[in-house]
């Protein structure tokens, strides 16, 4: 199998579990709030913090082109969507099982601006300097491919327009570390390499003019502009 193929299998699990992943990613369920205090050493205000700084360079009032990928079950953004509804949202996840679940949830609360695209981040089929905006919340650390992956988003990005969200960084937070190599890369969610926060910020400055990461724990959040 190639390592394409093992995190496809990876998440058509979750995606067919959709209402545990979600209660992990929210920290909504008694599981999700022991994940995150156990494995990521989150309490509620920095779950919220992370969230919250990964998705403020999108303007509240945004009415532009959004790509967001991975968009996985949609739970952490459809309710921002579902705000904006003159923003042009193209969704795009590797897996059709989690990306199922972020449809019905788009239908539920009556998101008609989204489109939903089946795909790989490594090869993604938009022409070069579509968007205003690519947002990726708990990819760049599932990717396989990450060298073609911060490429791909580069090159759909329009001039003047802006790169955020998050990942997983190592060597910030031990217990992390720890569950990743134990626990999250066996299973095929994360695949290394991983990045430090220096070599993101060195990364991101080589593909963008203006770079902000900082960390809350091990999540990285990065915003970039083109
Ligand atoms: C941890 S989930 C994050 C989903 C969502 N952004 C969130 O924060 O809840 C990682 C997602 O990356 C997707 N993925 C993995 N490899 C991919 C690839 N090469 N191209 C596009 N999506 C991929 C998986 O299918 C999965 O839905």
């Amino acid at each position: 199998m190639t390592r394409h193929e093992e995190i496809r299998e990876s998440y058509k699990t979750l995606g067919s579990i959709g209402g545990v992943y979600d209660g992990i990613v929210t920290r909504s369920t008694p599981l999700g709030k022991l994940m995150d205090s156990l494995i990521w050493g989150l309490d509620a205000s920095l779950a919220a913090k992370w969230l919250d700084d990964a998705l403020a360079p999108i303007p509240t009032d945004f009415a532009g082109s959004l790509l967001e990928v991975p968009v996985g079950t949609g739970v952490l953004t459809m309710p921002v969507y579902r705000k904006l509804p003159n923003a042009e949202i193209t969704c795009l996840d590797y897996s059709a099982d989690m990306m199922e679940n972020a449809k019905k949830r788009a239908d539920a609360l009556g998101v008609s601006n989204a489109a939903f695209v089946q795909g790989d981040v490594g090869a993604l089929p938009f022409r070069d300097e579509s968007f205003d905006i690519v947002l990726s919340l708990n990819g760049f650390h599932a990717f396989p491919d990450k060298e073609a992956a911060f490429r791909e988003t580069a090159r759909v990005l329009k001039k003047g327009g802006i790169f955020c969200g998050c990942f997983y960084i190592k060597e910030e937070f031990r217990r992390t570390d720890w569950f990743v190599k134990h626990l999250y890369v066996p299973k095929g969610f994360f695949t290394p390499p991983f990045e430090t926060k220096a070599s993101l910020e060195s990364r991101l400055r080589e593909l963008y003019t203006e770079v902000s990461v900082h960390t809350v724990q091990a999540e990285g959040i990065f915003r970039c502009r083109k």
